[in-house]
């Protein structure tokens, strides 16, 4: 078949197989290779235009020309119309399942610490933050601990400078409140803390706490018992029983340690309590005097109770988990259990 004729044939199927491309890529692309493809139908008949008699150049050029430009414009046509559908298309099936995709959750202390908080305000303690760098005067001076004064030593600090350090517990952000607001005053403060301290399964540099205060005029040790009896029942569960026993913090005065009756035993005796039938959860006590005054409030007229927990070990109770290294590890196959 000559060049000319050869012409005429692809200008028919080109009408034909245009009838039939449907919208979607596939069907497009396929048209186009065969057709303006670098190896397709129309390139060849290209290719061949060299080797013609000079006499049917004009002619056969013409054609092969009008057969090129109409193949482009029906491919680009084409390509016009599947983006145009692809927003809306009806081949999509909606009935596949989604692709996975994860979902984190909160942290065994988060949760522990949400749940704790959320007590606390249900009671109508507001929450306070402060920072992890903290002034010696927050952190130990304005707590009653006098420089030199033996009860420094209960807490290994890391110090940043003379008087800079890591805070060593979240009794500072006590001081940070009494000093910008005055009584009455009932917040909750939860937060990291660091001590520099051996590592071992029992004890890390960085865990957490939650402080908790209250100043008013009369506040009394029936209060803080009261308060602390609601929130352990309604965290523990109401069977649990609480006992004070009397202890030291240069802060309050006096002091105690609170524990809760064993929600494992039932106070029985088992290997979580090391068989005394009793947990310790927190410190307590009356804000020592020396504290109010430090921060310009009047002792004589107002007093107030504060109390310090450890979130961490209160999750390791919960959850019977024996190493408190787990909790700050990050290691997802340990903390998607939770
Ligand atoms: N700050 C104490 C500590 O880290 C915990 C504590 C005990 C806080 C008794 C208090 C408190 O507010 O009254 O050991």
């Amino acid at each position: 078949m000559n060049l000319p004729e050869r012409v005429k044939e692809v200008q028919n199927w080109l009408k034909d197989d245009l009838a039939k491309v449907n919208d979607t890529f596939n069907s497009v692309e396929e048209f186009r290779l065969k057709y303006i493809g670098k190896k397709g139908l129309i390139p060849a008949l290209f290719r061949d235009f060299g080797s013609l008699d000079a006499s049917l150049k004009r002619e056969v050029g013409k054609n092969l020309n009008i057969l090129k430009k109409e193949a482009e414009e029906a491919v680009s046509q084409l390509k016009e119309r599947l983006t145009a559908k692809s927003g809306q298309d009806e081949e999509f099936d909606y009935t596949l399942p989604g692709m996975p995709f994860n979902r984190g959750n909160l942290h065994p202390v988060t949760q522990t610490m949400n749940r704790i908080c959320d007590i606390f305000c249900e009671m109508g303690f507001g929450i306070e933050f402060g920072p992890e760098i903290e002034t010696d005067f927050n952190n130990f001076q304005a707590l009653n601990f006098p420089d030199n004064h033996p009860a420094r030593d209960m807490q290994d600090t890391f110090f940043i400078e003379d008087d800079i350090l890591l805070r060593t517990h979240t009794s500072p952000i006590q001081i940070r409140t009494m000093l910008k607001k005055k009584p009455p005053i009932r917040i909750l403060a939860p937060g990291r803390v660091f001590r520099n301290e051996a590592i071992n399964p029992r004890s890390y540099c960085v865990f957490h706490q939650i402080e908790g205060l209250y100043v008013d005029e009369d506040v009394s040790f029936a209060e803080l018992k009261m308060t602390i009896e609601v929130f352990a029942k309604k965290f523990f569960g109401k069977d649990v029983q609480i006992r004070f026993r009397p202890s030291y913090f240069p802060f309050t005065e006096p002091s105690a340690e609170v524990d809760v009756s064993c929600f494992i035993c039932g106070g029985k005796g088992c290997r979580l309590c090391k068989h005394t039938g009793w947990l310790e959860i927190m410190g307590c006590g009356m804000v020592d005097p020396n504290v109010l005054e430090a921060c310009g409030i009047d002792s004589e007229r107002y007093t107030g109770y504060a109390f310090g927990m450890g979130p961490d070990r209160i999750t390791l109770l919960k959850y019977g988990i024996n190493d408190i290294r787990l909790l700050f590890e990050g290691d997802i196959r340990f903390l998607k259990q939770f």
